[in-house]
């Protein structure tokens, strides 16, 4: 432990290249991913991540609400993201604060990039994403929670967009920060990446890196983001594979 002031830093990588919860620099945070949990919405998934907890929920195609953003030509998405008043350490203030309609706007336009919305013309596609618990990361939670949930609702686009961020801990660059990682560390880099055209669909950073870093934390959180997106590809698998002896859906008809 080191001090700055009153502050206890934790000491974020020791001698034999673990970090404070004992991974490794280029390892992910356990992860868990379910598929349609709630039955009200047209698509839904809650992702446990590290201490994060979120869950995402999807409507539509729908009636576009307020009417005047309506598009002739295609669907619009909209998307609220939301941090719980108790999902923090010192309780958020509820409602949206500018952090969270940046967040809601950069997932937006991620998505932009993958939903065939010009096959839906004057409706809107509505994500919302809850963070009941947050450890940092809960952009990139949200991301991967909200993209299971457009699949989960049908959806149509190009590819699922994984995330994760990476960043500078202790000098090094690493994956997947925690919180105590994010609030210690150099630098954070949010990135969500579509996995099969290799597109960066959001890229952000705080703190900082030189280019050579930059380099590697790129090439660090792609392979991170391949890894999330077999686990959602997986995740998917797991809610709709048929049971072994079940009936063929003709004969159930
Ligand atoms: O969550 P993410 O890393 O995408 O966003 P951030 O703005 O870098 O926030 C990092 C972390 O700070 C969050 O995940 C929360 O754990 C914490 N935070 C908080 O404690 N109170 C807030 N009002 C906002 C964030």
């Amino acid at each position: 432990m080191g001090s700055v002031g009153a502050k206890e830093i934790p000491e974020l990588l020791n001698a034999e290249g673990r970090r404070i919860d004992g991974r490794r620099l280029d390892e992910l945070r356990p992860i868990s991913m379910k598929v349609g949990p709630l039955t009200r919405a047209d698509g839904s998934a809650f992702v446990e991540w590290g201490e994060n907890k979120v869950m995402a929920a999807v409507y539509g195609p729908r009636e576009v609400h307020p009417r005047h953003l309506m598009q002739t030509s295609k669907a619009i998405i909209q998307c609220r993201y939301n941090m719980a008043a108790f999902s923090v350490d010192e309780r958020k203030r509820p409602g949206q604060d500018r952090r969270s309609q940046e967040i809601s706007k950069v997932i937006t336009e991620a998505f932009e990039s993958v939903v065939f919305t010009e096959e839906f013309p004057k409706t809107s596609i509505d994500i919302y994403i809850e963070v009941l618990q947050a450890n940092a990361g809960t952009r990139c939670a949200g991301l991967v929670a909200a993209s299971l949930a457009l699949a989960d609702a049908g959806i149509p686009m190009a590819d699922l967009v994984a995330s994760v961020a990476v960043g500078k801990v202790a000098g090094r660059i690493a994956l997947d920060l925690k919180k105590e990682e994010d609030n210690f560390g150099e630098a954070d880099m949010p990135l969500a990446l579509v996995p099969q055209s290799g597109r960066l669909v959001l890229i952000q950073m705080e703190g900082h890196m030189n280019r050579d870093e930059i380099r590697e934390a790129l090439d660090l959180g792609t392979k991170g983001c391949r890894e999330i997106y077999e686990r959602m590809r997986q995740a998917l698998r797991t809610r709709y594979e048929v049971p072994a002896g079940a009936p063929a859906p003709e004969a159930m008809a």
